[in-house]
């Protein structure tokens, strides 16, 4: 069956290369469909830790589930990646509004992550060093949209808005929308800085950018916003700190972005080659060579 991944959009997702090195002036952005083949699936639980798997029960409808278990294996592999260590070893601290960040190890505590999902599909977005949040919303039309604004966009946004054209607004509409929740989730307080306390224009044709913060008027030079096209009929968002290290001269710091397909095909292939045997076994082929999942 054709994954969402293989249509085409007007983004660069690429297959990940042979070893994995995140410089610190770059971002990965992972993109992921979360098809797990069932009912092999809960096997992968051995990756996830005590509160991952007691979470996860907690879903009734089973392909919340699913995707649950799949974008948290994910995570974790990859993480293994980036630090060298053992993916199901991780331990994870929540910041106050709930942020999950790698807790202290002794290894490799440089690395920042936000994850986003929406129907089945999930973005992550990896840096070094800095605060980063990424966004992803499925593209539907919303009957309480107008209503939505009014209450959630500031003035600004508000007035450009209802300055477009109908036609245009659904666009304009989930690209402000992901930039300012990626903005969000790279502070990581949750609501508190108040959705109205920060403007990001909702144009549908130029590159979002943070416009200005109340109370903090350099915030704009510190972040850099993209929205992203990861697959038709969705719309994505990264926010990232501007990088304290110095970037390649002549590059745009957003051209730092390096954006990857997650093969979950691949982790498909270990459940079903290794079916029948243990969890664990599963487990140890995709630490043997942790590589070859997102290959
Ligand atoms: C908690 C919040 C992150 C939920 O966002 P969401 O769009 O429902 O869900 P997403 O899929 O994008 O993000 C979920 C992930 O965010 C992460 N997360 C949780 N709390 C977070 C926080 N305070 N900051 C950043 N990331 C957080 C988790 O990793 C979670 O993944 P998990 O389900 O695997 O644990 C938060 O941003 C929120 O509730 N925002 C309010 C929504 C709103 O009114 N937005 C208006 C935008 S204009």
């Amino acid at each position: 069956m054709a994954s969402q991944l293989d249509r085409p959009t007007n983004c660069s997702w690429r297959r990940p290369p042979e070893s994995l090195i995140l410089e610190k002036f770059k971002v990965h952005l992972w993109l992921a469909q979360l098809d797990l083949v069932e009912p092999d699936f809960n096997r992968l639980e051995i990756l996830l830790d005590a509160r991952e798997r007691e979470r996860s029960h907690r879903f009734h409808y089973q392909p919340h589930r699913k995707w649950f278990i799949a974008r948290r294996a994910i995570l974790r592999l990859l993480l293994g990646q980036y630090t060298g260590l053992n993916p199901a070893q991780l331990r994870y601290d929540l910041g106050p509004a709930g942020k999950p960040h790698l807790a202290a190890h002794k290894m490799d505590q440089t690395i920042t992550f936000s994850i986003s999902h929406s129907q089945g599909v999930a973005l992550f977005g990896f840096a070094r060093c800095r605060r980063i949040g990424v966004d992803l919303e499925s593209m539907r039309p919303l009957t309480d949209m107008e209503q939505l604004v009014t209450h959630v966009f500031s003035s600004r946004e508000k007035d450009a808005y209802f300055a477009l054209p109908t036609g245009r607004r659904q666009e304009a509409f989930f690209r402000c929308w992901t930039a300012k929740e990626a903005f969000l989730k790279a502070l990581g307080d949750g609501l508190s800085l108040g959705l109205d306390h920060f403007d990001i224009l909702p144009e549908p044709d130029t590159r979002m950018r943070l416009q200005s913060v109340r109370g903090d008027p350099e915030a704009p030079e510190r972040w850099l916003l993209d929205n992203i096209t990861p697959l038709d009929g969705f719309a994505a968002a990264v926010a990232v700190e501007k990088s304290r290290f110095p970037e390649p001269i002549g590059r745009d710091p957003i051209g730092t972005i390096e954006s990857f397909i997650y093969p979950v095909g691949t982790l498909n292939r270990v459940l079903t080659e290794s079916r029948g045997t243990s969890a664990q076994y599963a487990l140890n082929r995709l630490l043997q060579n942790p590589g070859q999942a997102s290959k």
